[in-house]
């Protein structure tokens, strides 16, 4: 192994700070022998506060009608081929009871930005689920809102909140999303939630179009500063029906090198391995978790509409039951040498 890039990885595991060489040098490498030092490095800090303990959210995707026209999403308003459903209150807190059986301790809901669920809507439903699993957690993932939005979810018992910030690089951000769309009022969001009190997860795809490793530094930049209470990464997939439909897909490697730099940088953070990774690669999960992820996100859709919240193609876990994935991913687990503890997995500082 090169002997710099042993000393890198020593480095930034005892320091926490990374140079931009030293991030081009740790995330490019495809040597066997160079990951297997980085991971092992990022596991040693991941068991130093989490042990072997992997938690899970389970996942609701509640709506995939969308207003906004990101052009990596299937979702995107302008495509006109996507089959739109809405779940109804009744369809979400079933979604939530066999979660519930399963032993899941945080709901995600996650969503397009949807019109229809006023805030009011919202708020009823985050009741709903507080108010019958009090024990449970509940994120909520439907994109940018208002400060006072954000801060009646908040009331009404919403404990955390992920939004990916993209790309902080203003020009790539352009590069990503129509005109109306900013990166600088989606940190403004990821601020207000902060403040507000939610814990925040804010995240990037791995290898979208034109993206750059300065652009990654300065994603790391960004977060450092955010110091957000997750990280969500996972490749970039193209989607047929988008204008990015004939762009190279993101890399696997990159997305799990990138895990295990950003478990270095920022040791106590909670790191979900994707189902977009699950999808790059079909050990892309247990390769995560092997570099330092420690989140596992279960679909909990009904299985009716699973194959319509399609963000990009090829998705996985589109077919398969509550049960079967949640069985499924408690193997895979396993099988890397850790295990599922059924908590609700809060940031180790974080106090409500
Ligand atoms: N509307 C909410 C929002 O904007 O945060 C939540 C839903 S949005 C579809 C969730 C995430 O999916 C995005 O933040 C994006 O990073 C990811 N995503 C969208 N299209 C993707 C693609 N083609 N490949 C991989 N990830 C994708
Ligand atoms: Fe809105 Fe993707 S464009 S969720």
């Amino acid at each position: 192994m090169d002997i710099r890039y042993k000393n890198t990885v020593d480095e930034v595991k005892i320091t926490s700070e990374i140079t931009r060489e030293q991030f081009a040098l740790l995330y490019n490498t495809d040597s066997k022998e160079e990951t297997e030092y980085l991971y092992e490095a990022a596991r040693e800090v991941a068991q130093k506060h989490y042990g072997k303990a992997v938690f899970l959210r389970g996942l609701i995707e509640f709506t995939n009608y969308c207003k906004n026209d990101c052009y990596y999403c299937g979702i995107r308003c302008s495509n006109k081929n996507a089959e739109r459903y809405r779940l109804s209150e009744e369809e979400i807190m079933s979604c939530c009871t066999e979660g519930d059986k399963l032993g899941f301790k945080t709901f995600v809901l996650q969503g397009g930005e949807d019109p229809y669920y006023t805030d009011e809507k919202i708020c009823e439903i985050v009741r709903m689920i507080k108010e019958k699993f009090p024990n449970a957690a509940v994120t909520l993932s439907i994109g940018e809102k208002s400060y006072e939005s954000y801060k009646k979810y908040y009331e009404a018992g919403a404990d955390r909140y992920l939004l990916r910030h993209e790309t902080a690089n203003e020009e790539h951000y352009s590069m990503l999303h129509p005109a109306n769309l900013s990166g600088a009022h989606r940190k403004q969001c990821l601020r207000d939630l902060k403040e507000i009190g939610f814990q925040i997860g804010c995240g990037i795809m791995v290898g979208t179009p034109k993206q750059t490793d300065d652009n990654i530094y300065e994603d790391i930049e960004f977060m450092k500063d955010l110091q957000p209470h997750m990280i969500g990464i996972g490749p970039f997939i193209a989607h047929k029906d988008t204008p990015f439909k004939d762009e190279p897909n993101g890399s696997a490697d990159r997305t799990v090198n990138l895990l295990a730099i950003l478990r270095l940088i920022f040791p106590k953070v909670l790191l979900p391995a994707t189902t977009a990774l699950g999808t790059a690669d079909a050990k892309g999960r247990e390769r995560g978790i092997l570099a330092g992820a420690n989140v596992i996100m279960p679909n909990l859709s009904p299985t009716n509409v699973r194959g319509k919240y399609l963000l990009y193609d090829g998705k996985i876990c589109t077919g398969e039951e509550a049960a079967e994935c949640n069985q499924c991913l408690r193997r895979r687990v396993e099988s890397v040498g850790y295990k599922v503890e059924d908590a609700r997995g809060d940031h180790p500082d974080f106090i409500k």
